[in-house]
């Protein structure tokens, strides 16, 4: 509006006839037309912030033919004003073209409305400094002592949508050790609201309050093997000893009491545990004490003969036969029934040697018993014949009862032939 007053202004002042304003109509004078005063101002649209207003005025005129509308004296634009108004703004905010530029920590039309996040909220174990809430303010959050910061951030700022950044922090108890709760020397850790106890060997727990000391052992004995000539043997050995570091009664039982025992041939298990009776942990020591007979020394094989052997058994109650290439054969005074034994003793019986095959010098001296002879040693028929021969002998002598002993070992898969 200010612009059009300024345009009617140029264009009075350079006016051919001045008498003659624009907006009259031609009529004007006709008519008698002549403006009215102005009337008031009307209310501003707006309180604050730049608003507008208007007023009218109205013309007066002859009531004559042609002459009754405003019309007919002026264009209808100059019936009317407007201007600016109320061009306010609040807290230093600036007018500039209908609205207001606002400074920090104000906003609205007029600059009227703070922006304000509120109250941040109290914090447990913790204050807030700071007490200033608007836009741009910054609170700083501190944790009391011994509470440590574990979540959000010291410092939170209000933002312009009237909400404090970050997120709002969490002060946990950090001085947990200050009780001392680990117990037996344990040391102990500080955490947030909990702690850890690193214990000493030989204790757990919470608060390592719990033996976890098995007994300690010393001096178990290896394994004792002994080879004897007489049927039993009278071994002794060093009892273990069991101590608990933590000086705590410990009970010991063994099943041989006496720390020496009379042993017959055969494998035995010694054995000590120790128990802790306080937590009832354990501690053992086992050995075996094994009781062999006297091993015999290999039993050597003659010129163009065969051993045959039970090889489920290698020391004593080993029994073994001798078979002759079949050119060949015996000398008298041997028989093809004699059993060679390895004895208790460690000592084959009759003798640690077979007897010789010899030539055949004479036909009429053959030994009878055809069925000791063995054409190739290590064919498959002549290995399966005396295998055959060996387990029927055996079976019927006097040692067969060594078979019921050895059931799953007695068999013919079981008998060695070494040439
Ligand atoms: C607590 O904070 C202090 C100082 O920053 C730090 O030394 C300590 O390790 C923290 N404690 C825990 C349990 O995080
Ligand atoms: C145990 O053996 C040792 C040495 O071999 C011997 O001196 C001791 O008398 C034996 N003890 C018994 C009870 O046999
Ligand atoms: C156990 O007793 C021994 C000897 O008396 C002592 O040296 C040791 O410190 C004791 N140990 C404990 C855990 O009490
Ligand atoms: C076996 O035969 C060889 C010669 O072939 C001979 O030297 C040896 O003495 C014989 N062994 C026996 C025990 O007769
Ligand atoms: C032969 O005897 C040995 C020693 O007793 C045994 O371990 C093995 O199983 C036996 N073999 C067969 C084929 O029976
Ligand atoms: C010898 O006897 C055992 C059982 O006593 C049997 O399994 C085996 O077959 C017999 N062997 C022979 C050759 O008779």
């Amino acid at each position: 509006m200010d612009n059009l007053k300024a345009f009617l202004l140029i264009l009075c002042c350079t006016c051919v006839v001045p008498s003659v304003l624009a907006g009259r109509t031609s009529k004007w004078d006709h008519c008698g037309c002549r403006f009215a005063d102005w009337q008031s101002w009307s209310k501003c649209s707006s309180e604050c912030g730049g608003g507008r207003q208007t007023r009218e005025r109205k013309v007066w005129m002859h009531t004559i033919a042609g002459c009754t509308e405003y019309s007919d004296c002026a264009s209808s634009d100059t019936s009317y004003e407007f201007q600016n108004c109320n061009k306010i703004c609040y807290n230093g905010g600036t007018y500039s073209y209908y609205s207001c530029n606002c400074p920090h920590r104000w906003r609205g039309s007029c600059c009227d409305e703070e922006i304000i996040c509120g109250n941040p909220g109290s914090v447990s174990n913790g204050k807030v400094v700071g007490s200033e809430y608007f836009y741009g303010s910054t609170v700083t959050y501190v944790c009391n002592t011994n509470y440590n910061l574990t979540r959000g951030s010291y410092h939170q700022r209000c933002g312009l949508n009237a909400m404090w950044t970050g997120q709002k922090p969490l002060c946990l108890y950090a001085n947990t050790c200050i009780s001392n709760p680990c117990q037996n020397g344990g040391t102990c850790v500080d955490g947030l609201e909990r702690y850890d106890c690193k214990c000493l060997a030989g204790w757990d727990g919470v608060n390592c309050e719990l033996d976890v000391q098995p007994p300690i052992q010393s001096g178990c004995p290896n394994d004792i093997v002994r080879h004897i000539y007489s049927p039993t043997v009278v071994v002794n050995w060093t009892s273990p000893s069991f101590f608990d570091p933590m000086n705590t009664s410990l009970e010991i039982t063994q099943n041989y009491p006496k720390g020496y025992w009379e042993f017959h041939w055969g494998d035995f298990q010694v054995q000590y545990v120790a128990t802790k009776l306080k937590n009832g942990l354990r501690s053992e020591c086992s050995f075996t004490v094994k009781i062999r007979p006297m091993p015999c020394l290999e039993l050597s094989v003659g010129n163009h003969s065969a051993k045959v052997c039970t090889n489920w058994k290698t020391d004593f109650g080993q029994y073994c036969m001798v078979f002759c290439d079949s050119s060949f054969t015996l000398a008298n005074e041997n028989e093809f029934d004699q059993w060679y034994v390895c004895g208790a003793s460690g000592k084959w019986s009759p003798s640690a040697e077979l007897p010789n095959c010899q030539q055949q010098l004479d036909p009429s001296v053959i030994k009878k018993r055809k069925q000791y002879h063995f054409s190739q040693c290590n064919d498959m028929s002549s290995v399966n014949q005396m295998t055959e021969i060996f387990m029927k002998r055996f079976n019927s002598s006097e040692f067969s009862y060594f078979c019921k002993n050895y059931d799953k070992e007695c068999s013919k898969e079981n008998v060695s032939i070494i040439c």
